[in-house]
């Protein structure tokens, strides 16, 4: 019996080493492990045995079965090995090759314009805030002191939704929600999207603002102009020329409409500036009493800024682009050059 297991041993090695096929392997698997197999017949013949041999036959039979079962998986590593080798050669992938290269987009010329003027605001100490562009009648008006009937709302084209809905008009609303919700002092900027029925070189439906505004025991006008002056001299150059011209919004009072030196022909008056010398940049002002009672504030005790300007227009005057649309269209060639 112990010939006979060495017999079969040596023969399954010798095939296995010769084998160089998966299906050959497992062919000889079969004749050796299957259920009809040579060395399952053996095992199944231990029980034929004298009482005394069975121990140390079956010991021997397991060890066989043991390096016959190591040697099918070692056969089959190699073949797969070898099949691996065989088909790369076939199919060669070099490997030294460049990848493919995919065109990586480039940030919006507006998104970098709304991260400079949230970078320098920053700098000064205010934090950011945002609200809701599907926003209430009372947020975007009745708060900020235009009720129902006020002609200031015609100022605005706006897009009215279902019940006391629209779509803002102006980012000035979020300057209500943050006041609603928190207790000054407050130094607060709200960059977003606004919307109005409006479009041609220098409007389209939907623009980008930046709202601003400080809240405290004592602010007053010259903070503000110190402020506003600071960031454009930060955004534009420190040579910039700043003026405060009067001006109205509801929401504010003393009202006031700020503009820079024109950039293109430096104060000589031009076609952009139209022949006045000044661009104007945004609106401003001293937040109205009727604001902070709408919020719940005493005006008696505090006081405040704000201010707003279009981000497409700095923009267009920062990159000296002559029709907003073109920032819609979403052209490569446009997009690209920022
Ligand atoms: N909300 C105004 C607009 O869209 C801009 C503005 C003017 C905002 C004066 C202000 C402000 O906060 O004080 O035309």
């Amino acid at each position: 019996m112990l010939d006979r297991l060495k017999e079969i041993e040596e023969r399954a090695l010798a095939q296995l080493k010769d084998s160089r096929r998966k299906e050959e392997v497992l062919r000889i698997k079969g004749s050796l492990l299957g259920k009809e197999g040579e060395l399952t017949r053996i095992i199944r013949s231990i029980k034929d045995l004298p009482r005394e041999k069975r121990a140390e036959v079956g010991r021997e039979i397991n060890l066989t079965k043991e390096r016959i079962e190591e040697a099918i998986k070692a056969a089959l590593e190699t073949i797969e090995k070898e099949e691996l080798k065989r088909r790369l050669k076939e199919a060669p992938v070099d490997i030294t090759l460049p990848g493919r290269r995919l065109p990586l987009g480039s940030i919006h010329p507006v998104t970098q314009i709304i991260d400079e003027i949230v970078d320098i605001f920053h700098g000064l100490g205010f934090s950011v805030e945002g609200g809701p562009e599907v926003e209430e009648d009372y947020y975007n008006f009745e708060a900020l002191n235009m009720p129902k009937d006020h002609p200031a709302r015609d100022m605005q084209d706006t897009f009215y939704l279902e019940g006391d809905r629209l779509l803002r008009t102006h980012t000035s609303p979020v300057q209500i929600r943050v006041m609603e919700r928190e207790t000054p002092p407050l130094k607060v900027i709200a960059p977003g999207k606004a919307y109005r029925r409006d479009s041609d070189v220098s409007h389209t439906p939907m623009f980008h603002q930046v709202e601003g505004f400080m809240v405290d025991k004592g602010v007053s006008f010259s903070h503000l102009k110190g402020v506003l002056t600071t960031f454009l001299h930060a955004f534009f150059s420190p040579q910039t020329p700043v003026r405060f011209r009067p001006s109205f919004f509801p929401f504010t009072e003393p009202s006031a409409e700020v503009d820079i030196g024109c950039l293109i022909c430096s104060g000589k008056g031009c076609r952009v500036c139209k022949g006045s010398g000044w661009l104007e940049v945004m609106g401003a002002g001293m937040i109205h009493p009727a604001v902070f009672r709408a919020v719940g504030y005493d005006p008696e005790e505090v006081t405040g800024f704000a201010f707003g300007m279009g981000v497409e227009r700095l923009a267009m005057l920062r990159f000296q682009i002559n029709d907003i649309r073109l920032f819609f269209e979403n052209d490569i060639r446009f997009l690209s050059q920022f």
